[in-house]
């Protein structure tokens, strides 16, 4: 009864966690009512700001009224009102030059983003290769619909780095090997920083890159999701870890200099600003044909008017912008600094972080040598201590046993709780 795609799908859960992440979010740890409740630490959720977000966005409800165009159709690519807010706050807070309106177009979420470019820029059966480890629902949004592979590029080196250390050659060797199995290197995707391991890439770096995929036409999307996601590395208590840090640059302030048709952006507000909910996506790029694409296909996945109208007036606040971002960036840092210090007493070995929502940690003294080793210790870790991680499984790497934790996803004053119960975990795993 159903297309190849729609069986294919229907036995396909999008993520392998989600079945167990309602279950703890029906039995969630409150220090009086549930206090053997259970901490999801497995999805990317940021709910460190939302409060003052929420503030903001009800003031903009009750003092004003709906404009007249919030009820009919728009641009499917963004109200030209909404585009030119975002091209706003995009070019003073991200990528610290002038941006231009034109450029931006909009979907549902990065996910709706994602899929779309992909099945606008790439062939089925054409590859986007994905330094690893890397997001696992990027098979499904390069892969269901627009039915483009995924190729892990495994990259040389330990997780002690903050900055990513680039060599071409390994860009030359993959698309002769992609080329080899009769598929076309149509797409390099780079997360920055990056989920999970929090790590960023250099200016120079992305520069480099850049000119390789110009030259071999290949389309370079970075995905600065989580632009604005920054640790502070000058924080006392974190500076020792960062060996001569460089300075994070967007890739959108490099794209304005080259302005090839060959370079792309994404971002979301669902991370910086937490309101995955909102299902705000946007393309970045100079490549007016795919914009034009972009807007012609992408009636079916464009973003509720509404939504943007109350956003777009978020965004033309700069001030309270300012004053979410610096708040945003002391909590981000000290939840970090929280949930790093309980492993550092643990001794537990962590990629040190620029940025993101996550800690990428290596449990991997704890993994039996099995197949499904790795799912096994996620389960009963959450099985013994409430501790719902990221199951490992998806992210793409070929080093075992490291595992993401989300932490913005529970509130500061439960990480000390969380953090003890993974201490009980660890002792008992090495006592026995
Ligand atoms: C790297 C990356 N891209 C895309 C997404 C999806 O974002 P959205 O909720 O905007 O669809 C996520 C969510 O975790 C992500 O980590």
């Amino acid at each position: 009864m159903l297309s190849q795609i729609g069986k294919s799908a229907s036995k396909k859960a999008m993520r392998v966690d989600l079945e167990i992440y309602y279950e703890a979010m029906e039995n969630l740890y409150h220090p009086e009512d549930n206090p053997e409740g259970t901490f999801p630490m497995n999805i990317a959720e940021n709910h460190l700001c939302w409060d003052q977000l929420r503030e903001r966005i009800q003031q903009v409800t009750r003092d004003n009224d709906i404009p007249e165009w919030v009820a009919s159709y728009t641009d499917p690519a963004g109200a030209p009102s909404f585009r030119e807010a975002t091209a706003g706050f995009l070019g003073k807070f991200l990528f610290h030059c002038p941006v231009d309106p034109k450029t931006i177009a909009f979907s549902g979420g990065a996910t709706s983003v994602i899929e779309m470019t992909s099945f606008l820029i790439a062939e089925p059966g054409e590859t986007a290769v994905i330094p690893a480890p890397s997001y696992p629902v990027y098979t499904g949004d390069i892969g269901t619909l627009p039915g483009v592979k995924r190729y892990d590029l495994q990259l040389p080196g330990d997780f002690s780095k903050s900055e990513y250390d680039f060599d071409l050659e390994l860009l030359d060797r993959t698309k002769i090997e992609i080329e080899q199995a009769r598929s076309t290197f149509r797409m390099l995707i780079l997360t920055s920083p990056d989920n999970p391991t929090g790590r960023i890439y250099r200016e120079s770096d992305l520069r480099k890159i850049a000119e390789w995929c110009m030259d071999n036409e290949v389309h370079l999307i970075v995905n600065e999701i989580y632009g604005l996601s920054q640790l502070d590395i000058t924080h006392p208590d974190l500076k020792s870890e960062y060996e001569q840090p460089t300075q994070f640059v967007s890739f959108g302030k490099i794209m304005e200099e080259f302005k090839s048709p060959f370079l792309h952006f994404w971002y979301s507000f669902s991370k910086d600003f937490g309101v995955s909910g909102f299902r705000i996506g946007l393309l970045h790029s100079h490549n007016m044909d795919l914009i034009q694409a972009y807007r012609n296909a992408g009636l079916g996945h464009s973003i509720s008017n509404y939504t943007q109208w109350v956003m777009q007036e978020v965004l033309n606040d700069h001030t309270f912008l300012s004053s979410y971002f610096n708040d945003f960036q002391k909590l981000l840092t000290e939840a970090y600094l929280a949930f790093t210090r309980g492993l550092k007493k643990l001794e537990i070995q962590y990629n040190p972080s620029r940025g993101s929502l996550f800690v990428w940690m290596d449990l991997s003294e704890f993994l039996e040598k099995s197949e499904d080793g790795e799912e096994k210790l996620w389960l009963e870790i959450y099985q013994q201590s409430g501790i719902l991680l990221t199951p490992t499984h998806g992210f793409g790497h070929s080093q075992k046993g490291w595992y993401r934790a989300v932490i913005t996803s529970i509130h500061p004053s439960e990480m000390k709780v969380a953090l003890g119960r993974l201490g009980k975990f660890v002792q008992k795993r090495r006592n026995t």
